[in-house]
């Protein structure tokens, strides 16, 4: 199934809503996991284990270290970002872009642009000034991250494993919010 532009709304989640879309969340990882996507697991990623991963990141909503922006279609997620946010006293104008992923039935409709779109304003209203980001050199992210106007800072080699077991290079990218005067 694809979805059309017009069908789809971004939204900033609370926890609380956050905890109510646990199910989607997780079956929305699983297939990111699946479609290959270096975001920190290995497939196959059981449900329950996709879950438990989200919990955790409820509770670092909780405790205000973390945003999550997701796209939903008739109640169902068809994307998500967190923006991690660096706590430590001198870092606290900085924050991660992370765990990015569409579904696969919703990619190349411009689901991850206005999500990061909407990460980069939710950020703003925090003060964060810089955002960073990471993704495996040749995926869908880096093509993205050049487009969006990212600036590419570095690349590390054998950085994290693939689901095949090779490991693989990383790029790592920036972007600031506000030009200094
Ligand atoms: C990367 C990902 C989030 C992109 O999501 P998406 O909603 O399909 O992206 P968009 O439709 O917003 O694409 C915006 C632009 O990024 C670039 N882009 C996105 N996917 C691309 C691909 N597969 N190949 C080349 N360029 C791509 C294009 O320039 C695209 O603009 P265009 O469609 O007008 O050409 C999605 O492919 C995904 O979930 N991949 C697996 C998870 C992952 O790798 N996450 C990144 C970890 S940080």
């Amino acid at each position: 199934m694809n979805v059309d532009a017009r069908d789809w709304e971004l939204k900033a989640l609370s926890a609380f809503e956050a905890e109510g879309l646990l199910a989607g969340l997780a079956e929305l990882l699983v297939d990111a996991v699946e479609s290959g996507a270096s975001i920190g697991f290995l497939p196959p990623l059981a449900l329950a284990e996709a879950e438990e991963y989200w919990r955790g990141v409820l509770a670092a909503m909780r405790a205000g270290e973390r945003e999550l922006i997701v796209v939903l279609e008739q109640g169902a997620v068809l994307g998500a970002v967190q923006l991690m946010c660096e706590m430590r006293a001198n870092g606290r104008h900085r924050a991660e872009a992370g765990k990015l992923f569409v579904h696969r039935r919703a990619r190349r409709r411009g689901l991850a642009r206005a999500l990061l779109g909407e990460l980069e304003r939710v950020a703003a209203g925090r003060g964060i000034t810089l955002i960073l980001m990471d993704t495996r050199q040749g995926g869908e992210a880096e093509r993205l991250c050049e487009v969006l106007g990212y600036t590419r800072w570095g690349e590390v080699p054998e950085y994290a494993r693939s689901g095949d077991g090779t490991l693989h290079t990383t790029v790592f990218f920036y972007r600031r919010l506000v030009e200094r005067g």
